[in-house]
């Protein structure tokens, strides 16, 4: 692994940045990391000015989706130092959906080490404004340049950063899917990888259709069982127990939502990782015993979900002031970004 080549923009973009009114993905702060996988090996590891780049129409990502990506943010602290949350946590995940999909490793500690390099560089961009933060997107893709499905002998890894604000304004709507299918048992619903959000847009686009912001799948057998939205995993609280789908081969395990499980056992409140039907959802509301229904991600941190639209119903949930478990969880994790609470569970990583 050869030493990172630091290459620095000429005309930096940040006085165009408004910082009030940042549209979440759509402003790319002014470097990028990035590295090529060719002859067995990833080389050439360097920072440059983000910019456009060359791409081949037979690039094999742009035909057959060999490409995964991650999320990530980083935050200004109480004390003006910048931090990384479980960013291990996210490389880790990278390789395991590289290896789904037959994308050679990236070395994990070589890559957090760029990407600190990255965001200081970059320092400047990360909000210090409540509830914004540098969103990063690390991507590999497959740069072959072949028609025929095969595994990429070459790849490259891109690691860019956008100043962001909330991914969602208010709490959502969302409709309960039972025709289309996001995973299936021993496919790649895991794996954070193009395909599946692709296949998601158009029955997400249907549900916008119909006034909805976004789906909650269900398992692709039966449609019986709730495995997470478009964007986020899913958790309800029903008797003030906290339950959330388990995170198999069709989920994909968030990083948040594991954060979320922790914060929540340390707490002594009851969890189950398991089964949640449909059915058991609609007995819990219709009971007055489901009191919360929330999404966790890293873009949207915690997402309250105010209606559920299922079969042509609407299910109205209670008020979201009166939600105990995720507006102390939300405050919780802001607590510990911000470092005005102890990070016990060793998830911020200072950039230094
Ligand atoms: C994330 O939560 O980081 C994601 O990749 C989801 C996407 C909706 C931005």
């Amino acid at each position: 692994m050869s030493n990172i080549k630091i290459e620095l923009t000429k005309q930096s973009k940040l006085k165009d940045l408004d910082l009030e009114n940042i549209v979440f993905g759509r402003e790319f702060s002014d470097h990028m990391f990035i590295m090529d996988y060719y002859d067995g090996q990833w080389r050439d590891a360097r920072i440059e000015p983000f910019k456009n780049m060359e791409v081949s129409p037979a690039f094999l990502s742009l035909h057959y989706a060999q490409s995964i990506f991650e999320g990530l943010k980083a935050f200004y602290t109480q004390n003006d130092e910048i931090v990384l949350f479980r960013p291990q946590a996210n490389f880790a995940r990278l390789n395991k959906s590289a290896e789904r999909m037959c994308i050679p490793p990236i070395d994990e500690a070589f890559t957090l080490d760029a990407l600190k390099q990255l965001v200081n560089i970059d320092r400047a961009w990360v909000p210090n404004v409540k509830g914004a933060s540098l969103y990063i997107r690390p991507l590999i893709f497959a740069t072959d340049e072949f028609v025929g499905v095969k595994p990429s002998e070459t790849y490259r890894f891109v690691i860019f950063t956008c100043p962001v604000n909330k991914y969602y304004d208010a709490p959502v709507k969302v409709k309960i899917e039972e025709s289309y299918t996001r995973a299936c048992s021993g496919g790649v619903g895991y794996s954070k990888t193009a395909g599946n959000y692709a296949s998601s847009l158009y029955p997400t686009k249907l549900a916008i259709k119909e006034g909805f912001d976004q789906l909650i799948w269900t398992d692709g057998k039966e449609h019986k069982f709730i495995e997470e939205s478009g964007t986020m995993n899913l958790m309800v609280v029903i008797d003030g127990k906290l339950i959330t789908p388990i995170s198999g081969d069709t989920i994909l395990a968030g990083i948040t939502r594991d954060s979320v499980l922790k914060i929540a056992r340390d707490w002594g409140m009851p969890v189950e990782e398991r089964n949640l039907a449909v059915q058991e959802l609609l007995d819990a509301h219709a009971a007055g015993t489901l009191t919360e229904v929330f999404g966790t991600g890293t873009a949207v941190t915690i997402c309250h979900i105010i209606t559920i639209g299922y079969r042509g119903q609407l299910l109205e949930l209670p008020a979201v002031a009166g939600r105990v478990f995720s507006n102390k969880v939300n405050d919780q994790l802001a607590k510990i970004r911000l470092g005005s609470d102890v990070d016990k569970f060793d998830w911020i990583e200072k950039v230094g």
